[in-house]
């Protein structure tokens, strides 16, 4: 094997890794949401018919979420669950509890679920 050969092997391992930590990371954003949603309880009041999350209520649930990422921007999402924005001029009932950091976990797996595999 020549030195070429030698240091094209090595570029295209290194760039195989570095795609696959930056994979990693979205993944775990990913699940974080979820689970962030789950902890902050708002399937209290939401369903995600794609997730399979039910809301807890059971008369007069609030919108299920499974299209929300069609419907608003990440910023948006991250103003109106601290209510500093207004949807049909209301705030959000509850304001978001946990970090921004959270917040931005939440609302980026919000963005990430796929209504393409559902409902209308
Ligand atoms: C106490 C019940 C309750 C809880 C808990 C709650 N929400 Fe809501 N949410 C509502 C109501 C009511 C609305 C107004 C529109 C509606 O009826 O869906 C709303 C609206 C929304 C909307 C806009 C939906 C749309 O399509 O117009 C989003 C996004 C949302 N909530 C996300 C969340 C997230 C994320 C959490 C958890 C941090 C949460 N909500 C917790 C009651 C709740």
């Amino acid at each position: 094997m020549n030195k070429l050969m030698v240091s094209y092997i090595i570029f295209v391992f290194a760039i195989i890794a570095l795609y696959g930590i930056a994979y990693a990371d979205v993944i775990s954003e990913i699940k974080g949401g979820k689970q962030i949603f789950m902890n902050s309880k708002c399937n209290s009041c939401h369903s995600i018919e794609i997730e399979d999350i039910e809301a807890k209520v059971k008369k007069n649930p609030a919108a299920d979420l499974s299209k929300v990422d069609k419907d608003y921007s990440i910023e948006f999402l991250v103003k109106y669950l601290s209510k500093e924005e207004k949807l049909n001029e209301k705030f959000h009932p509850v304001g978001f509890k946990g970090d921004k950091q959270n917040l931005n976990e939440l609302t980026t797996w919000l963005k990430s679920l796929n209504n393409s595999k559902c409902c209308n």
